[in-house]
């Protein structure tokens, strides 16, 4: 009895270490495979994460090939929204190329005022078009403009064109014709634009076609959630077409710039001042369309391309979470000044109700 458990015992004891030396190997071998694959993972996010910074510096800091332009992307450019703000200082670069240029937007006045300053610094011809993109004639408008740029031959369209909202704010709290006019200007202008000037490029085999998106469009943005939908849009639809026209040798890019000093952010007095973060229109329009043909997609300046990197980094859920905190205290911030402004001038009604009043009793008196 007693031998017997004892080889009971014996091979319980012999069974349990080979099996603990079995798990052993396995844990080694599994360990080992891990950290294979763990070099692996960490060697490919340095190199894309090398490859990123070499492109930047490439494209930020060495300097931009700027020859051939007109070859390539002339003689015509057309260039939406193009009066003011990044529209008119993307098309004062390209002009400076040596590219002639059409403008369009609502305001005569200011095209005017663009095609003086473009046509008074650069030898070009500049032509303007006034359109407004959020009209309810879409067909209409579209044949118009078609018929206005039939004897030219475009060689790069710049789909500039884009509203938000007067300020960040939820769904609701956005009337629906400020809808309509971002679905409008902001994806119809795109597409419609593209699909009516892309067959002249494709017949030539060369041109470009730029979008501006937004750095909001990174992720869901909330209290810009249209804005920032209309914007990740153009991304699927740039890329999509520079798949389907790989072969064109056409040039496609989608610029994702950040915060610009343009009129679009007149709703925030602390957002025109950040520096090098927002920079004005002319400052990051110079270094955009440098970018074209070495990126396909690019915030177009360095520091935004930081914020880009880091923007693509994090969480959806930290993105909406803190895209949410500060588009509130930007919301604040508008409504704050709008009661402000609308306080100052009732006052100033009130004081020139008041003169009014004194002038009319002086009078009076005097008679
Ligand atoms: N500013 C930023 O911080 C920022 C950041 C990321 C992306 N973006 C994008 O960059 C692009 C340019 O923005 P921006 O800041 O330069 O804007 P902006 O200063 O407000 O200029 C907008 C331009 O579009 C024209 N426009 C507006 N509504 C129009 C309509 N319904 N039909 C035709 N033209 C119209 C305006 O001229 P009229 O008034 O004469 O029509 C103006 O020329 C936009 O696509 C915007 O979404 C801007």
């Amino acid at each position: 009895m007693g031998i017997y458990s004892m080889s009971i015992t014996d091979s319980v004891t012999l069974l349990g270490e080979e099996i603990a030396r079995e798990a052993s190997y396995l844990f080694a071998y599994f360990r080992n495979v891990l950290a294979i694959v763990g070099m692996i993972y960490v060697a490919y996010k340095v190199s894309r994460c090398t490859s990123r910074i070499v492109e930047a510096i490439q494209m930020h800091l060495i300097g931009q090939r700027s020859d051939k332009w007109v070859e390539k992307y002339g003689p015509w450019a057309v260039v939406t929204g193009g009066s003011e703000g990044v529209g008119h200082a993307y098309a004062y670069e390209l002009a400076a190329r040596g590219l002639n240029i059409v403008l369009l937007s609502r305001n005569e006045s200011k095209l005017k005022a663009a095609k003086a300053d473009i046509e008074s610094s650069y030898p070009v011809t500049v032509e303007y078009i006034v359109a407004d993109f959020a009209s309810e004639a879409q067909t209409e408008l579209y044949k118009k403009i078609e018929q206005k740029l039939a004897d030219k031959d475009v060689g790069l369209l710049v789909n500039n064109v884009g509203v938000m909202y007067d300020y960040p704010d939820v769904l609701l709290n956005i009337s629906s014709e400020k809808l309509w006019q971002l679905i409008h200007v902001n994806i119809g202008a795109a597409t419609m634009m593209t699909h009516m000037l892309l067959p002249q490029m494709i017949k030539r085999g060369k041109g470009g076609i730029v979008v501006i998106s937004s750095g909001s469009a990174t992720h869901a943005t909330p209290h810009m959630t249209v804005y920032s939908a209309t914007k990740r849009y153009l991304d699927c639809f740039i890329q999509g077409l520079a798949y389907e026209y790989r072969n064109s040798g056409i040039t496609f890019q989608c610029l994702v710039p950040f915060f610009i000093v343009t009129s679009m952010m007149d709703y925030s007095k602390i957002l025109t001042h950040l520096g090098m973060i927002a920079p004005s229109a002319a400052v990051y329009a110079k270094s955009a369309v440098g970018t074209l043909g070495q990126s396909f997609c690019t915030a177009g300046y360095f520091p935004h391309t930081l914020q880009l990197w880091i923007a693509k980094a994090v969480p959806n859920w930290l993105w909406m979470w803190g895209s949410e905190k500060v588009n509130s205290f930007l919301r604040r911030e508008a409504l704050d000044r709008n009661e402000l402004q609308q306080q100052k001038g009732d006052k100033d009604k009130i004081s020139k109700y008041k003169i009014e009043i004194n002038r009319e009793q002086s009078l009076e008196q005097s008679h």
